[in-house]
């Protein structure tokens, strides 16, 4: 069996804590509709009036149900970043909303989403720790359970293969069954699109194009050249709190005053953070740095020393070197840019208060070369778990409180325009709209 390496899975202990406190009964069930219509309500309110939602929209399993449908299959998300795919025969398994997936790297270069379910009797081809070592044709890849190289993919149970493309290519003791055609089973291939070297799957196939929504986002991001980047950390998280809590969380920098205060707040303040006019499929938010770090980092550039901390992107303006960048494009992408690293959070959703999250860090080519990066890449690692250790706290705490009968409801910063932002989204989708479609867009914080 593959060997999960002990650093990839991350065990936060507050999480059994959490949920044997959880009792998940001191508030009253909402009917759908009225959850529905209390977002809805939320959503129509301006930014200095705005409000939480119901608490049943992070608790209920009607509404969770209701999501995804109209949200999550219905919507994009971003399953992989190419670097961990790079050639043809490179696949990686995860299971997405019920759908145990592959992304895997055609011998014809196209990137593929491909169910993992056997068009046979419907097996599961490749579930976690089987599969690799000897039962299959497919060798796991880089110390990980999730990755590896194939040149075909073997069912195990009755030994169908299939090619990289999903066609079934051969099946054994077929040959009395009658009026069977090999191109009737092959692995269902979900819609798919690349953007920016980031693979985004829509499981119902209803989603726009993808890219077509994003120019001015594609052109924010183009220096950072994500697609070439390389994504050298992943670590895999147990959530006990709903996926738009850690949203949420994400996009808006009012916590640094709070549960960041030592980590984020003395380089990024809260009150100096910004959010950029509403749009149709992303939300946009900027953190800019106190100016005596800025002048430490323009300095420690100047100097070239790079001794203790990674360079900065080659090719990034001024302001992209003075600041972190957020971004949500709807409804789980997740990325923050740093100007030496970027960090992205894949979501999977698995109930209203469960959720899988693979926080990761992806580099610049150029810093896997420098002569420290080892020493570089453990601090780069420490930090990304550091900050993200005082968010599973708050998160998971978070949505103890929503399950309490002390709940009500609360109102919001300036400062959580994302939030704000993030509901105006699921308003419009119960209205089957995008934001911005029935109404004018919301003005930038900054001029
Ligand atoms: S279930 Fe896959 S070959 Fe039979
Ligand atoms: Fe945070």
């Amino acid at each position: 069996m593959s060997s999960t390496p002990a650093q990839w899975k991350s065990t936060f202990e507050p999480l059994a804590f959490a949920r044997q406190l959880s009792t998940r009964t001191a508030q009253p069930p909402l009917p759908l509709a009225d959850i529905q219509r209390g977002i809805c309500e939320a959503a129509t309110r301006p930014l200095n009036r705005a409000t939480t939602l119901p608490a049943q929209a992070y608790t209920s399993e009607e509404f969770f149900a209701w999501e995804v449908t109209h949200v999550l299959r219905a919507g994009w998300q971003c399953v992989a970043h190419i670097s961990q795919v790079p050639s043809p025969g490179d696949f990686l398994n995860l299971d997405l909303l019920g759908e145990p997936l592959i992304v895997v790297h055609g011998k014809d270069a196209a990137i593929r989403v491909l169910s993992r379910v056997c068009p046979h009797r419907s097996m599961d081809i490749m579930p976690e720790g089987f599969g690799y070592d000897g039962h299959t044709l497919a060798e796991a890849r880089n110390g990980r359970p999730d990755c590896g190289h194939t040149r075909l993919f073997l069912c195990p149970y009755h030994a169908w293969t299939f090619e990289l493309d999903g066609h079934l290519k051969a099946c054994p003791e077929m040959h009395q069954a009658e009026d069977f055609c090999r191109d009737n089973f092959s692995l269902k291939t979900f819609r798919c699109e690349m953007w920016l070297g980031f693979i985004f799957v829509n499981l119902d196939g209803s989603a726009p194009p993808l890219a077509e929504g994003l120019t001015d986002m594609a052109a924010d991001l183009a220096a950072f050249q994500l697609d070439k980047m390389k994504l050298v950390i992943a670590r895999e998280w147990d959530c006990p709190f709903n996926w738009k809590v850690l949203a949420e969380n994400f996009m808006e920098s009012y916590h640094h005053l709070g549960i960041h205060h030592k980590t984020l707040q003395p380089m990024m303040p809260a009150r100096d953070t910004w959010t950029e006019q509403e749009r149709r499929h992303y939300v946009r938010a900027h953190l800019p740095y106190k100016d005596t770090v800025r002048d430490a980092y323009r300095a420690f550039e100047e100097k070239g020393d790079f001794s203790a901390a990674l360079p900065p992107v080659l090719g990034l303006s001024d302001r992209q070197k003075s600041e972190w960048g957020l971004f949500l494009i709807h409804p789980t992408f997740l990325l923050a840019t740093a100007p030496d690293r970027v960090i992205w959070y894949r979501l999977q959703p698995l109930g209203p208060d469960r959720l899988k999250l693979l926080t990761t860090t992806l580099l610049a080519p150029e810093a896997l070369e420098l002569p420290n990066f080892e020493q570089l890449h453990a601090l780069t690692t420490e930090q990304l778990t550091q900050f993200h250790l005082e968010d599973m706290e708050v998160c998971t705490a978070v949505q103890r409180g929503l399950y309490a009968s002390g709940w009500q409801p609360g109102r919001l910063s300036h400062l959580e325009m994302p939030v704000w932002l993030f509901h105006r989204y699921l308003a419009a989708r119960i209205r089957s709209m995008w934001p911005t479609d029935d109404y004018a867009a919301a003005p930038s914080q900054r001029a």
